[in-house]
């Protein structure tokens, strides 16, 4: 038996990061079908774990670790598939991969604000079926993002570039925040406004808040019915902010204009309804999924697990408080 620490992948880790660990470190892998009880039968002796937002990170998963766990990489920015205080309790620390798929996810915020004011999805489908019967000008009408009002909730890093990447085609950036950024303000002339104000004023709202319970379901069937009827909702952050059946009623009777969704409330479950909404651009959580941005997390990932079982601080800590 070898005196290497233990890194245990629960699912996958391209090897951008696998391979800087596999150096130094005996690594197992559950692989992207592993279930829940299989990763707890993995983790036992486990120096580090890889998680990611698929896989919760408990106390029983903790227990089931050890004493010995140090660290929890998660492969990814968010983290509410973590339990903090139970990593707290069992001194672990958990470390994330924030800023190299701001870019990434942002991009495809606005590929999803796009393609729900264009009505993409619905054509293309119409388009594949064989339904299509030739131009017609009354068709697939959308609207177009120049000078439309463009309200960001959450001007986080991902939510910044995102309206960055929007003020491009000329409209009004309102934003929510818990401070001014100053920064938005002075560069894209970028106004803050409350929760419901911005509901109320935008052609498209895009999400970009943490998972939290003070956020959960903060789309619900009231905040749809503030929106504008032509209005488009974005959602790249977590499924948990929208409630999906209130969502697929208000695009089922018209209370809002579109949708464009990458993240929903219990994945990899998408809602039937959500499926057969009108309007509605959906994606498999692929925010990151660039070359660059997940070698670059999946790099992260190693060198969090790397300085914590080297015993240096790690370059990504999440704060346990
Ligand atoms: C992906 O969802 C992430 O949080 O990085």
């Amino acid at each position: 038996m070898s005196n290497n620490k233990r890194v245990v992948v629960a699912r996958l880790l391209l090897p951008a990061g696998r391979d800087l660990l596999e150096e130094k470190f005996d690594l197992v892998d559950g692989g992207l079908a592993a279930t829940r009880d299989e990763v707890l039968a993995l983790v036992p002796g486990a120096d580090a774990l890889v998680a990611d937002p698929s896989v919760p990170v408990d106390e029983q998963l903790l227990e089931a670790a050890g004493d010995q766990l140090a660290v929890v990489a998660n492969y990814a920015v968010g983290f509410d598939n973590i339990d903090l205080a139970a990593c707290h309790e069992h001194g672990v620390i958990v470390t994330n991969t924030p800023e190299v798929l701001t870019n990434a996810t942002a991009e495809l915020a606005v590929t999803l604000t796009l393609s729900a004011a264009r009505n993409t999805s619905d054509a293309e489908r119409r388009l594949r079926r064989g339904e299509w019967t030739g131009w017609d000008p009354a068709d697939f009408i959308g609207f177009e993002l120049s000078g439309a009002t463009i309200g960001v909730a959450g001007m986080g890093r991902i939510g910044q570039r995102y309206a960055e990447l929007m003020s491009g085609f000329g409209g009004e950036i309102l934003y929510t925040s818990r401070e001014v950024k100053e920064g938005v303000e002075v560069k894209l002339g970028a106004r803050k406004v409350e929760f419901e104000k911005l509901l109320e004023a935008s052609d498209v709202v895009s999400l970009h808040l943490p998972s939290l319970p003070a956020t959960r379901h903060i789309i619900d069937a009231v905040a749809l019915a503030r929106m504008k009827s032509s209005a488009v909702l974005v959602n790249t952050g977590r499924g948990s902010l929208v409630d999906s059946e209130a969502l697929a009623e208000a695009l089922e009777s018209g209370t809002i204009g579109a949708a464009g969704l990458d993240v929903y409330e219990n994945e990899p479950e998408v809602p039937r309804r959500l499926l057969e909404a009108p309007r509605t651009a959906l994606t498999p959580h692929i925010g990151s999924a660039t070359d660059r941005a997940r070698d670059e997390m999946a790099r992260l990932v190693a060198l969090n697990v790397l300085a914590v079982l080297e015993g240096s601080a790690p370059p990504n800590p999440v704060s346990l408080e």
